[in-house]
């Protein structure tokens, strides 16, 4: 199977955590576009979403889905979104769609988070792919320097030949070269340093669930 093929199973395969009459957090990327795909074949028995970026808001209302504020409703019941690294306690890298503070605010207000990811995401150590940390661009000479002291190097996103700027109007930086061996630790730490809106490690905001596709179908890991 593809690469492809794996998400769209696992978007398929997430259907089963969608309890009727709900309103759903819904992430973002390629792999949560499949999600939202099947999840057309519900919108008459769903009140609704609340969405983590302006593309995944489009996409929903694009296929009849009502789109509410995360700030409009109470707790959500559960929360579907991809990856880019997940380990084997859940914790996760993020944001490799710049979309990690809405994602970390959403999923804080649901209480189950269930990953869908094809297992090319899963790792012994979060670390491999890039740190996304979402900054406000007036910080973020200093804390390329605050992450180098750290062993890693940090290079701001670029979109178009300027910093891509996020849906809340800030900065990326991706930062290499870490092997995130605690990550609440790393998570804690680098959300005291003023200027970082949101660090791509979610340790506190981890998920319950994830449903891995692979060659051999979908593989349901708890945490
Ligand atoms: C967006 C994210 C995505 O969940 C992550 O980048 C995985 O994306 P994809 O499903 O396209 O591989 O965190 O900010």
């Amino acid at each position: 199977m593809t690469q492809d093929e794996l998400k769209t199973l696992v978007g398929q395969a997430a259907l089963q955590y969608v309890q009727p009459g709900s309103i759903i957090g819904v992430g973002t990327g390629s792999t949560v576009n499949k999600f939202i795909d099947a999840l057309a074949s519900m919108r008459g028995s769903i009140a609704g979403a609340v969405s983590s970026s302006v593309a995944s808001t489009q996409r929903l209302q694009a296929l009849g889905i009502k789109v509410f504020e995360a700030a409009e409703v109470d707790e959500l019941a559960v929360y579907i979104d991809g990856a880019d690294e997940i380990d084997h306690a859940g914790c996760m890298i993020k944001g490799g769609g710049a979309a990690l503070t809405r994602e970390k605010i959403v999923a804080a207000q649901s209480r189950q988070f269930v990953c869908i990811a094809d297992d090319s995401k899963l790792v012994e150590t979060l670390g491999h792919f890039p740190v996304p940390v979402e900054v406000i661009p007036m910080a973020t000479r200093r804390i390329t320097r605050q992450f180098g002291a750290l062993g890693g190097l940090a290079v701001v996103r670029m979109k178009d030949g300027m910093p891509l700027v996020t849906d809340n109007g800030q900065h990326i930086v991706d930062v290499t070269g870490l092997k995130i061996a605690d990550p609440p630790g790393f998570e804690s730490e680098v959300n005291q340093w003023p200027g970082v809106v949101t660090v791509g490690v979610f340790a506190f905001q981890k998920a319950q669930v994830c449903l891995l596709g692979g060659p051999g179908g979908v593989k349901t890991m708890r945490f």
